[in-house]
């Protein structure tokens, strides 16, 4: 067996697969079972200051031609002090990060301090801002593609809590070095890529938009290309400077190499668990497939980081 115990800054996990945002990841339960199914950590769908009901249905679309989703959920959820009741249950062996959306600064200290306070028995991993989702008003990509905003919000995380902060960033941006780097200036302790394309689909019978919210973000087998390009960018500019934790698209374990080969200390997956029964079946391909691959090429898995830079 190769070792597949990955550090990311000063977390370790172990193995380097994670429960992606908003995939099973809105109660306790579902973060117990997704972590007992065998994920290296999990992350919860992302919170925000008050209850938020999301947008209008129809909301979650499949597009089996291309084994994608199209959502626009709209960050629903319960407003972070119910939440965090929520994580308290969460099993004390379990390592997850908490996924955080906010319009401003303050909001994101606020969420965090609440969320230092109460989880004490069992501390996240990371706290994952999420400056990047693509389909709700004044959060997500509406902060998170100026370097500037960027930069005053993950320093204000920062100064808050001694839990590292994760940063996940959009791909709907021309330049998303710029962004990466005000983060990584603020002291982002990782870098998370790539959230969903902004996308729609129009129901040619009706005329009409499909979604509710018209326009939504897209992700699954189709953006894999996108969200392995944007790391090997991402590692081109900063190299081993930051762990980078691919995400966009990943279903085998061909998949999370290409990642990894791009420049990935760790990868995550979200619209491929739509396809499986169990997460089980999933998680256990891919390790078993991760396994086999680096004992055939005599390499650990850190050493794989990068190589199709060389
Ligand atoms: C239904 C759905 C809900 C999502 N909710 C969130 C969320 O709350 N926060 C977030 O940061 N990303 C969210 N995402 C994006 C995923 O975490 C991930 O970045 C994206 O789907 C690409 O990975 P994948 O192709 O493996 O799904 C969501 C994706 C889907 C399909």
């Amino acid at each position: 067996m190769t070792e597949l115990k990955t550090l990311i800054g000063t977390v370790r996990i172990r193995n380097p697969i994670i429960l992606s945002s908003g995939i099973w990841g809105s109660t306790y339960s579902t973060l117990n079972r997704a972590y007992k199914e065998g994920f290296g950590a999990v992350t919860t769908k992302s919170v925000g200051l008050n209850p938020r009901k999301g947008h209008p249905n129809p909301s979650v679309i499949y597009i089996p031609e291309i084994k994608s989703i199209l959502n626009a959920v709209g960050l629903a959820n319960p407003g972070y002090d119910a939440f965090s009741e929520e994580l308290r249950e969460i099993n004390p062996d379990v390592k997850y990060s908490v996924s955080i959306f906010g319009s401003s600064s303050t909001e994101f200290q606020q969420i965090i301090q609440h969320m230092d306070n109460n989880l004490t028995g069992n501390t996240p991993i990371a706290y994952e801002l999420n400056l990047s989702c693509p389909h709700a008003k004044k959060v997500g990509i509406a902060v998170g593609t100026d370097p500037n905003i960027v930069y005053t919000i993950v320093e204000a995380c920062k100064v808050r809590t001694k839990v590292p902060i994760w940063v996940k960033l959009t791909p709907n941006i021309t330049n998303i070095k710029s962004v990466a780097e005000s983060a990584i200036s603020a002291g982002a302790d990782a870098i998370v890529a790539i959230n969903t394309i902004k996308a729609m689909m129009i129901d040619i019978h009706i005329k009409k938009p499909v979604l509710g919210n018209i326009s939504g973000g897209l992700s699954g087998q189709a953006i894999k290309p996108i969200g392995v390009r944007v790391i090997y960018d991402l590692y081109e500019r900063f190299g081993s400077e930051i762990p980078l934790v691919g995400v966009g698209g990943i279903s085998s374990w061909q998949d999370a190499i290409e990642y990894i080969l791009a420049g990935a200390t760790a990868i995550q997956i979200g619209s491929a668990l739509i396809d499986y029964d169990a997460p089980q079946t999933l998680i256990h391909n891919i390790l078993n497939g991760l396994n086999e691959y680096l004992s055939r090429e005599g390499k650990s898995f850190s050493q794989l980081r990068g190589l199709a830079h060389e």
